[in-house]
């Protein structure tokens, strides 16, 4: 299999979970901590060596591209006013990846999402993440299935162990492990009752795909809404020409679950030295009110 180049990362969604937040400002662009949550999201992309960034996108969210490309008049006045630190940081994001970016009109669900960006991607292997899920890990959480698709030749997806109760909330694999924490899927049910889930190893938001899934995407039936889901698309795959599935390391947050972001910036914030001992001290008069 090819070095993997690109990524394709959704971020067309509605984002209604997160509403009122984010009735003008896109989901991916809520600030966790010091960074919006895409920042976070290219951040893994790039570590993993990934150099072009292909963001499916909507009318209202140009400010996502915005965020990756220079701001000369502010990089201006940072120079002058000798906020070196700060001009080097802006600059940074500024040339993390080269971006590339395509319109999903109507929002018909992610398997439509990647579709749109069938053009972009080409005749090569590539990487999808999904736009509001941070992993962090010492490898880059897609790092760690690009390992497993370059030796077996194959696609891969991320999951993670989730609680029996939480099945019900994410496409669940059915898999026999091949080795510790990879596995050969067999079948793979989206939001399965408890009692019918085959594992609680759930799907999130990590994939390394072959140009093949855009077939297997046109032959998906429209579901609730006219929805194109991304996971029928995988299931027919993995019957069919065969997948693996990485347990993924490390931690994830669900930007577009209140609890998991909120939880995401205190983590964050708790990383920087500067600010863990006031942030604990008001957390703790917090606390006592409960
Ligand atoms: P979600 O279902 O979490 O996002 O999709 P959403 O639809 O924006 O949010 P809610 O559920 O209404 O709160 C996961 C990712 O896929 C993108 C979203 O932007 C998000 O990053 N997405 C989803 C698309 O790009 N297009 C779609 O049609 C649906």
């Amino acid at each position: 299999m090819k070095h993997i180049r690109k990524v394709v990362i959704p971020v067309a969604g509605w984002g209604t979970r997160s509403l009122p937040a984010t009735k003008n400002i896109p989901k991916e662009m809520l600030p966790i901590y010091n960074k919006p949550v895409i920042q976070y999201v290219v951040e893994e992309a790039q570590r993993a060596d990934i150099s072009d960034v292909i963001f499916v996108t909507n009318r209202d969210k140009n400010v996502i591209e915005d965020h990756f490309d220079h701001n000369l008049q502010l990089e201006d006045v940072l120079q002058r006013a000798g906020k070196l630190d700060k001009l080097r940081e802006v600059q940074e994001v500024a040339e993390m990846v080269n971006i590339l970016s395509v319109r999903q009109k109507r929002q018909l669900g992610l398997g439509h999402a990647v579709m749109c960006a069938r053009k972009l991607v080409g005749d090569e292997p590539f990487a999808v993440m999904v736009g509001d899920d941070l992993m962090f890990s010492g490898v880059p959480g897609i790092g760690q299935l690009i390992e497993v698709a370059m030796a077996e030749k194959m696609p891969v997806i991320g999951v993670m162990e989730v609680p029996w109760d939480k099945v019900s909330r994410y496409g669940i694999i059915d898999g026999e492990e091949v080795a510790p924490g990879v596995y050969r899927v067999r079948d793979m049910v989206e939001k399965p009752k408890r009692e019918d889930a085959p594992s609680r190893l759930a799907i999130v938001g990590r994939y390394i795909l072959t140009p093949d899934i855009f077939d297997y995407l046109e032959k998906v039936t429209p579901g609730h809404g006219g929805e194109i889901q991304l996971t029928d698309a995988l299931q027919a795959m993995a019957k069919e020409r065969g997948m693996m599935a990485v347990r993924m390391a490390g931690m994830r947050f669900d930007a577009g679950d209140w609890a998991e972001f909120l939880s995401a910036n205190i983590y964050f914030a708790l990383q920087d030295e500067s600010l863990r001992y006031e942030l604990l001290g008001l957390l703790k008069n917090f606390v006592q009110f409960k």
